[in-house]
């Protein structure tokens, strides 16, 4: 997919550029838990700095719903900009005005005043057709920043041409945000594997007993029918780590006691699995395989990190909560590519585009 690249923006000298970064950074009593993804944009930063630019940057921050809420100021990105690249300035958090979700023409019209290019580095916002992602291009001169055409080159790269085997492992409570994008990946992996919350839907699916795990009883129609047609490359856990009605934890096989929780893939499972990735020349890793903010129920979900770490492949980490495990147990660099887009990435390997890279390729500075 060819996206307008910063050298397509013609000379820079002491023009204006508007540039969306996605700075919605975890935040704890109102400091900065992990700076990632205002890091992840200072290459665009100083490539536009470099030749001349004056940079305005704008971002969202939480889900504010178009109203200022001060939960969701932006002083600890500000403060934290201004340390990593002195010199940017930095709108109001976006959504605190209802224009921004609402890709409102007079609220485009106020991003875009006195700008004289666009540049969209906000790769996790990419699958949001809100005002300052698909506005701009609309008018402006446009580009996509250094962070979104890597992450569009890598994660694009995955379903074009992966390196075989290729093994996807997917985790996360609900298998319903998860369909079409099991759907998708089952057209271009040799093997899927499935832990997390999710696995209970499929474990009923095949008939197990769940117990008090979490199961979407609505889905498990839909995981019978992906068992059918790709049953033979799709893992499953055959031990889970559950939490019994009294607080006990215990190893059991797949099926779970009513009164018990499955909380965390078991020992057998977490081995099997890493076997299935350390063999794999190209792996992509969303969602945690338990509970892993709970050392009880974090065993699982660091194997499988730690096998990502050790698989000679080339290996991605989807954002979100995969992104921040890897993170917490010391791994991202030995991970190929971590995105900085959860919800982004996954649409990206489902679809195959998103609304902010199609608005960059409709700019008139490419039309
Ligand atoms: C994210 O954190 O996934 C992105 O910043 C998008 O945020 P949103 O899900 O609130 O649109
Ligand atoms: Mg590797």
């Amino acid at each position: 997919m060819k996206l307008p690249q910063l050298e397509d923006l013609g000379p820079l000298d002491g023009k204006r550029v508007l540039l969306r970064a996605d700075f919605n950074v975890p935040l704890e009593d109102g400091r900065i838990t992990d700076d990632l993804r205002i890091r992840a944009a200072l290459p665009t930063i100083s490539w536009l700095q470099d030749h001349g630019a004056a940079v305005t940057a704008c971002t969202h921050l939480g889900r504010p719903k178009g109203t200022p809420d001060p939960r969701w100021s932006l002083d600890p990105v500000r403060a934290r900009l201004d340390e990593l690249a002195p010199g940017v300035e930095l709108l109001e958090n976006l959504r605190f005005d209802p224009g921004e979700e609402a890709d409102d023409p007079d609220f485009v019209a106020r991003l875009i005043e006195g700008k004289d290019a666009y540049v969209d580095d906000a790769f996790g916002a990419a699958h949001r057709a809100h005002a300052s992602i698909v506005g701009p291009p609309r008018f402006l001169p446009s580009a996509a920043g250094r962070l979104l055409a890597r992450e569009v080159e890598v994660l694009g790269g995955l379903r074009s041409a992966p390196a075989r085997p290729f093994v996807a492992v997917l985790g996360g409570a609900k298998v319903s945000d998860k369909v079409g994008v099991i759907e998708a990946l089952l057209d271009v992996v040799d093997t899927l594997v499935v832990g997390g919350g999710m696995c209970f839907t499929f474990l009923a699916a095949q008939g197990h007993r769940t117990g008090d795990s979490l199961l979407e009883a609505d889905q498990v129609e839909g995981c019978r029918r992906l068992l059918e047609q790709a049953g033979d490359r799709i893992r499953l856990p055959h031990d889970l780590t559950a939490l019994g009605p009294d607080g006990t934890v215990r190893q059991v096989r797949a099926d779970v006691a009513d009164g018990w929780k499955g909380m965390d893939i078991g020992p057998g499972t977490a081995a099997a699995f890493s076997d299935e990735i350390e063999a794999a020349r190209t792996v992509f890793w969303n969602g945690p395989m338990g509970v892993f903010e709970d050392e009880r129920f974090a065993a699982g979900t660091r194997t499988v990190a730690e096998a990502l770490a050790r698989c000679r492949g080339f290996t991605v980490v989807g954002g979100g909560d995969s992104a921040a495990a890897v993170a917490r147990f010391g791994l991202a660099d030995e991970v190929d590519h971590v995105s900085t887009g959860g919800g982004a990435s996954l649409e990206l390997l489902e679809q195959g585009d998103l609304p902010g890279l199609a608005a960059l390729r409709e700019a008139p500075n490419v039309r």
